[in-house]
């Protein structure tokens, strides 16, 4: 029967562990079976598989700690499979469908212009240090922003990144 799902057979391509990957899964597949006895994941088709496979190594909430799109689940599976996560195609199909349906994306947060430390505009906005610094002593000196085009007078900021992420700013 072929798969239902539309991953090509053979994406996640088998190659062998190395020794100490395969004496590491074997170690920690004692662990791993309190683990998932245990597992708090959603419930959902492929969770059992998702389990069985992806918690022989570390829990299965390791496994499902991430956020990512479909294609960078299918990227992680391949890394995984490459360290010795085993499974047919099928399996691990079903284990691509429950990652990506419950831990897709997570919706990038709001920033609120006002309040932001340097690091989070940094980071979030992908602010240079020098630009999140200029927010910030302009804020201090001239109060809140108000408005999108507030910002638009902060010297040195590349107002560019801030239309960008316009919809995530509020003040
Ligand atoms: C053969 C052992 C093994 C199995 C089975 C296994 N993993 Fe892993 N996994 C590892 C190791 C080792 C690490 C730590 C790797 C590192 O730090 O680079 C890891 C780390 C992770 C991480 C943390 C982020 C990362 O990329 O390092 C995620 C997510 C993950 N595994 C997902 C999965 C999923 C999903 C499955 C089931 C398809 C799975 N793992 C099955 C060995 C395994």
């Amino acid at each position: 029967m072929s798969s239902i799902y539309s991953v090509p057979r053979g994406v996640f391509k088998q190659r062998q562990a190395s020794p100490f990957l395969r004496l590491c899964a074997l170690l920690a597949t004692a662990p791993a079976l309190y683990a998932a006895t245990t597992a708090q994941l959603p419930d959902g088709p492929g969770k059992q598989v998702t389990i069985r496979i992806c918690g022989t190594c570390h829990s299965p909430e390791r496994a499902a700690s991430l956020h990512q799109t479909r294609r960078q689940w299918e990227a992680t599976i391949s890394k995984m499979v490459s360290m010795g996560a085993r499974g047919t195609d099928d399996e691990l199909n079903a284990v691509l469908e429950y990652l990506s349906k419950n831990f897709p994306p997570a919706p990038a947060k709001p920033v609120d212009i006002n309040t932001a430390s340097a690091v989070d505009m940094e980071s979030s906005l992908l602010l240079l240090r020098s630009e999140a610094a200029a927010v910030i002593q302009y804020r201090t000196e001239h109060g809140n922003f108000k408005s999108l085009d507030d910002l638009r007078k902060v010297p040195g900021l590349d107002f560019q990144k801030i239309e960008k992420n316009k919809d995530r700013i509020v003040f």
